[in-house]
């Protein structure tokens, strides 16, 4: 508020009403990076036993994944690392595109990086961190493999505006919009979501959210409250 020149809280809002480059700097400030790499450890699980093995082997040309709202990467990452395990025992691995998208572009930067802390890997097993990860000598920090940043595209992207691409065939919208934002802005940001998911194609939202609006277009999947196949046939 006082970076902007404003006194009183009734001026600051008044700036905001007025000067997007104030909106916009704020937006930024107020967003939560919070992650980490196999957050919900199960649903990477059955990522990895069933629903990827499943998509991968109805297809044959490139599978497409969104990761909306990715902070830093690690969402983006730990679909890498299933993905590479998936390739040791897959006959046949179609091509990926992963996109990783946020609004916030220092988050992306971070990402591009691949550099973290141990706190952001406390939910994976020894093998897979000194499979994937190499720890920066006398630092306690953690740099992915090069290997795994092939096929991801990092894109600057508002949830409210157009999305990246489409018939995405697998959409993670996790602790963003559903969190964060109030209802009406909920359900704008996510009609543009679905209609760029792919018929058939699985949508991932957070552990403790919910899909703001009653629709036909989306089928509970296993045993998760929290993951969604399109209807194939509208
Ligand atoms: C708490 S992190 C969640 C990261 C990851 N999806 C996860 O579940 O671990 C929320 C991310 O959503 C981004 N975000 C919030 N509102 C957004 C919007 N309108 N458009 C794009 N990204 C947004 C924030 O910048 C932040 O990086």
């Amino acid at each position: 508020m006082t970076a902007s020149g404003c006194r009183t809280m009734g001026a600051f809002l008044a700036e905001l009403e007025q000067n997007h480059e104030t909106r916009q700097t704020c937006e930024l400030l107020m967003t939560v990076s919070i992650s980490r790499f196999f957050r919900d450890r199960r649903l990477w699980e059955t990522l990895e036993k069933t629903l990827l093995p499943d998509i991968i082997q109805r297809r044959s040309e490139k599978i497409s994944v969104w990761s909306a709202g990715c902070a830093c990467g690690d969402e983006v990452y730990s679909f890498m690392i299933v993905r590479d395990r998936l390739s040791k025992t897959c006959s046949h691995l179609p091509g990926f595109e992963v996109t990783g998208t946020d609004l916030n572009p220092a988050y992306l930067q971070r990402a591009r990086a691949g550099i973290y802390s141990a706190a952001s890997l406390k939910e994976l097993t020894p093998e897979i961190r000194s499979e994937y990860f190499s720890q920066k000598p006398g630092k306690k920090v953690f740099q992915v493999k090069d290997s795994l940043k092939k096929d991801i595209s990092w894109r600057i992207h508002h949830l409210l505006s157009d999305p990246p691409g489409r018939d995405f065939d697998i959409v993670f919208l996790r602790n963003s919009v559903l969190t964060y934002y109030e209802e009406k802005l909920k359900k704008r940001a996510f009609e543009k979501v679905l209609s760029r998911l792919a018929p058939g194609g699985i949508l991932i939202i957070g552990s403790h959210e919910s899909i703001p609006f009653e629709t036909s277009d989306l089928a509970g999947v296993e045993a998760y409250p929290y993951v969604f196949r399109r209807a194939t046939e509208k």
